[in-house]
């Protein structure tokens, strides 16, 4: 394996980090489960001798509230998946997937078609890293799409995508790497895909402000939100997919209505904070709320 390959999946393997460090809480004060991650991330021996407690406090330090950020993310999208599997979209496409499991370590219907879109290799590694015998394999394709150079419709179609199936797509901590043309397009593409069912579009989206006023990003209180800003930013270019694009609200809402979808959501850690983290005894206090990274939901 080359240097390049490895540099395609750092931040999937960063990703997965933080749910492999979720997951060894105490089943009562965990947030999501996912039982594969550790497949995914060097050094997951260690992190596992060190248990949740160490691995937060540590992940504290660095930038407080960056893993709850990240699991209030996944946990957000667990809920939409199985909501609408429960309201009967037949379809889910998982646009950048990543090291995601979600298509096995959730509750969801045999009968949920599952497109995993990412790039070549990182499809590649992630499928021979994962066990044989997983729960819902038979429900998945492996779709293999570049956004900044390849169509997403040619691919799910040669894939057997159906266009007249109601259809989830989830795009998960991707929109900051590649560029705004790429997800206009590939929006663009899911809409004309759809146009003749209905359709749930969730999108993460780095606010704006985190480059141009990070202290207003961050909120009343951030410790040295400005160093922070750039040190998130920092460890992405640092394994080779920095982030280049960042949004603000109202382009996201444009963006989507343009193309057929109605905001029904819009949200960040700091709404989700006391649904997800009070119950389990965690509630960040306000001062330490990541409120980078919004979480939008669309329904055409
Ligand atoms: C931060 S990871 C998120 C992975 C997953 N959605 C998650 O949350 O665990 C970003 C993902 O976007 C994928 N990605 C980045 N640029 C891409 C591109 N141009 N085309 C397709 N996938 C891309 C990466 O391979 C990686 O899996």
């Amino acid at each position: 394996m080359t240097n390049a390959f490895f540099r395609k999946d750092g931040t999937a393997q960063g990703v997965a980090k933080q749910r492999l460090i979720e997951t060894l809480a105490e089943p009562h004060k965990r947030v999501i489960n996912d039982p594969y991650a550790d497949r995914f991330v060097p050094g997951s021996g260690l992190l596992k001798l060190m248990g949740h407690k160490l691995n937060v406090r540590l992940s504290q330090k660095l930038a407080p509230g960056f893993h709850e950020h990240l699991i209030a993310r996944t946990r957000f999208i667990d809920d939409l998946i199985k909501d609408c599997a429960d309201g009967g979209s037949e379809q889910y496409v998982i646009l950048g997937a990543g090291y995601d499991s979600r298509a096995h370590r959730l509750d969801i219907p045999s009968t949920l078609k599952i497109f995993e879109v990412d790039q070549l290799e990182v499809q590649a590694r992630k499928r021979s890293k994962l066990p044989k015998d997983l729960p819902n394999a038979g429900s998945v394709t492996y779709v293999s799409v570049d956004f900044n150079h390849q169509s997403l419709t040619e691919q799910l179609l040669a894939a057997d995508f159906d266009q007249s199936k109601s259809t989830v797509f989830t795009l998960e901590g991707v929109s900051q790497y590649v560029t705004k043309d790429a997800i206009t397009s590939t929006i663009n593409e899911l809409a004309v895909l759809t146009q003749g069912t209905s359709s749930t579009f969730f999108m993460s989206y780095v606010d704006k402000r985190l480059d141009t006023d990070p202290e207003d990003c961050f909120g009343k209180g951030y410790p040295k939100a400005a160093k922070r800003a750039e040190l998130i930013k920092g460890l992405s270019a640092k394994v080779g997919e920095p982030w280049i694009s960042f949004y603000t609200a109202e382009e996201v809402e444009g963006l989507f209505s343009e193309n057929g979808f109605s905001v029904v959501e819009n949200r960040t850690v700091a709404d989700l904070n006391a649904a997800y983290f009070a119950p389990v005894g965690r509630a960040l206090p306000e001062d330490q709320i990541m409120k980078l990274e919004h979480f939008v939901v669309g329904r055409s």
